[in-house]
């Protein structure tokens, strides 16, 4: 069914989201709230999370019907986040989800966060390249940090993870050391700009080690260890922070690097090197993995940056896959009310 149309939430972390995409990866429409509640705390507060989507969620739905100007009868399905994420919001908007289902008598598909990530490049209208299996993704953000091997649609081969920090949460708490403001990640790369990266020689996290585990703990020590003559209250010099931030990207940048270059010897088929996730962000990463790609001959994709981040597009797109892969085998497509409700 080319019109198949599945509406999307997402509600895992801070950003509550909203989407209708149809099979052919077309976005009739998409709404977010990314929950400025969290600010004043530095971080996420995983209770105030939870309260945000449950205040926005229901306007958001409104909007996103509204602006694809849709008529319920024209919606399959509806899918939403089921895991992993924190658990006020994933328990917020997958009831929301289901009871909406339940009232429009329509099916739902509940859908695992991760996976939805790894399948973001291959939507067909946001993709510069048709993407097949198999494929490397470097899943990086302030929650996960890992590098699946995806051979096939529920297919996954993590070939490895972080055995400590994630690597955006790393960039976070270095820039709170650095007294930038939360989010961390976009303050300290523009710092950087301004610093000699070889000022400070950082340790490299299981650099030269085998397989395709990442640690970033050690590192951000490091960095907390550079900055012992100074008080947490002192404001940093200018020069001296830059280069601390430059330094710090550097460190973090080849330790990845080489922990993917593992990954791509242990998964020798790969079509391409994808990223996603907030740190994916990060401009001296990305020249880095491109080079990395392009010295394995390897197309390098990034997905454009709101789709790199969480949003309800990728859960869309989740459940158009698994049904899509669902109907090779059970003809599920053309009979979609024979899903669980
Ligand atoms: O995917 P995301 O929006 O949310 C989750 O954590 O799931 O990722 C947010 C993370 C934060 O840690 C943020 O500091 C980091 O991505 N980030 C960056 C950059 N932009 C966002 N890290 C480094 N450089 C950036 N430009
Ligand atoms: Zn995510």
């Amino acid at each position: 069914n080319k019109n198949l149309t599945i509406l999307s939430i997402e509600s895992s972390c801070d950003d509550t989201a909203c989407a209708l995409v149809r099979y052919d990866g077309t976005v009739l429409a998409e709404q977010i709230y990314s929950q400025k509640e969290h600010i004043q705390f530095g971080g996420v507060v995983p209770e105030i999370a939870a309260r945000a989507h449950l205040s926005h969620l229901s306007a958001l739905v409104q909007k996103t019907l509204a602006q694809a100007q849709i008529d319920w009868k024209e919606i399959d399905a509806i899918a939403a986040t089921c895991g992993p994420g924190l658990i006020g919001g994933v328990i917020v908007g997958s009831s929301f989800a289901k009871g909406l289902a339940l009232a429009q008598n329509l099916p739902f598909i509940g859908i695992n966060h991760i996976e939805a990530h790894a399948l973001t490049v291959r939507i067909p209208n946001i993709s510069p390249l048709q993407v097949n299996f198999p494929y490397l993704l470097f899943l990086t953000s302030g929650g996960h940090c890992q590098c699946i091997n995806v051979t096939n649609i529920g297919e996954y081969q993590r070939l490895g993870g972080t055995i400590d920090d994630a690597a955006g949460e790393a960039f976070d708490k270095v820039a709170k050391m650095l007294g930038l403001s939360w989010p961390g990640g976009p303050a300290l790369e523009a710092l950087a700009k301004e610093g000699d990266e070889n000022m400070f020689t950082l340790p490299r996290p299981l650099y030269g080690r085998p397989g395709c585990d990442f640690s970033f703990s050690g590192l951000k020590t490091a960095v907390a260890n550079l900055l012992t003559d100074y008080e947490t209250t002192d404001v940093l010099p200018r020069q001296f922070a830059a280069d601390v931030a430059a330094s710090f990207q550097k460190a973090i940048t080849t330790a990845i690097i080489n922990r993917l270059e593992n990954a791509i010897k242990l998964a020798p088929n790969s079509t391409l090197l994808a990223t996603a996730g907030g740190v994916a962000a990060n401009q001296y990463l990305r020249k880095h993995l491109l080079a990395l790609a392009e010295k394995y001959n390897l197309p390098f994709i990034a997905p454009p940056m709101k789709y790199c981040t969480d949003n309800a597009v990728m859960i869309g797109w989740a459940a158009i896959e698994i049904l899509h892969q669902a109907s090779k085998h059970h003809k599920l497509m053309n009979d979609i009310s024979m899903l669980p409700r």
